[in-house]
């Protein structure tokens, strides 16, 4: 483990006017994007689709830090056949990869799931640190509802995210720790901001045991917020205000940055979030964006599969790239939205 370089990294990586581009959607999740707009989840589509957006070399070179790839794009080369990993190294950003392998049915907890993936992945980082990636991600999955999560399922998953970074950090590769808990709920706000801490406290327990260096990391967390069925909504204000003080409650300030998932939150929703938490200041580590549909909703419909639609799909999303660095740094404003062509 090379301790400088992996907190050189993660600095990097949470760099103020940038963050990170999930690109990582597995095969089963990027076809029902692709359904969405029509479009046949073939390697070859899915490969045209990322390399529009890894050639949108405004976005990339200006907003974006780093990229995490899925496991067939980290291979795969662009039409010209410079290999995609080289077409994000060449606009300045790092090349990252999802090592985890998706969650299944925790046994005997009903509605619950452990995400798997441990086994191997020593020789699986070696691999992908081999193929460029510098950074790697794990997801693990928190439902909230009558009765769960449970101990059980907390407890779990937050063992699985220790382990997994600690193996990253021996290839001095920096791990993202992602605990997301999910916002499909009927729960309120103050909800997901007690089982946000809970999953959060228990997950840093577990890094600390594991012996996982909070210099060499990156939090990837979900924003407290209410359930998508709950019919109160909490105002902008309130998310932020709640969301930092469940993340200075757990998150020790040795952790240079955190960078939250959008969750199914609307494009301007995870923007205007992001902004608020940085307008509001006074964070020991960094605030930013490892955003998948909150940068890539407006592209994906922008091209809709058509090679003609290419310029207007980058277009889309550099705005998106653009308006989250902004938020990065609490410099976002409504009314850039509107001024978007
Ligand atoms: P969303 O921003 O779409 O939640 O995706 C981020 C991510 O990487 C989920 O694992």
């Amino acid at each position: 483990m090379d301790l400088a370089q992996l907190a050189q990294t993660a600095a990097a990586m949470v760099q103020p006017g940038k963050g990170i581009l999930a690109a990582d959607e597995s095969s089963g999740t990027i076809k029902k994007r692709f359904d969405a707009i029509g479009v046949e989840s073939t390697p070859d589509n899915r490969r045209d689709y990322r390399e529009l957006l890894f050639r949108s070399t405004d976005a990339m070179r200006n907003h974006i830090s780093g990229v995490i790839l899925y496991d067939e794009t980290i291979r795969q080369t662009a039409r010209d056949g410079t290999p995609l990993v080289t077409l994000i190294e060449q606009t300045g950003a790092i090349p990252g990869i999802k090592v985890d392998l998706g969650a299944k049915p925790l046994p005997f907890c009903p509605g619950e799931t452990i995400t798997e993936g441990l086994d191997g992945l020593r020789e699986r980082l070696t691999e992908y640190a081999g193929l460029g990636a510098r950074f790697a991600k794990w997801r693990a999955v928190i439902d909230v509802g009558e009765g769960i999560p449970t101990w059980t399922a907390v407890k779990a998953n937050a063992h699985a995210l220790g382990r997994y970074a600690a193996l990253c950090q021996e290839q001095t590769v920096v791990p993202i720790v992602e605990p997301e808990v999910l916002m499909d709920g009927g729960h309120d706000i103050d909800r997901c901001a007690t089982v946000t801490e809970f999953v959060l406290k228990t997950v840093f327990q577990e890094l600390y045991e594991q012996r996982v260096v909070l210099e060499g990391m990156v939090l990837k967390p979900n924003m407290a917020i209410a359930g998508k069925k709950s019919s109160r909504r909490a105002s902008v204000v309130e998310v932020a205000e709640k969301t930092l003080m469940a993340l200075k409650r757990c998150v020790p300030a040795a952790v240079p940055g955190i960078a939250f998932l959008s969750g199914g939150q609307s494009d301007e929703e995870a923007t205007a979030h992001l902004n608020a938490m940085n307008r509001i200041g006074g964070a020991p580590w960094r605030l930013t964006f490892s955003y998948g549909r909150a940068l890539q909703a407006a592209p994906q419909k922008a091209w809709s599969g058509k090679q003609d639609n290419v310029a207007a799909a980058q277009q889309a999303f550099t705005h998106r790239a653009r308006m989250n660095g902004l938020a990065s740094v609490g410099q976002w404003e409504r009314e850039l939205e509107a001024r978007a062509t």
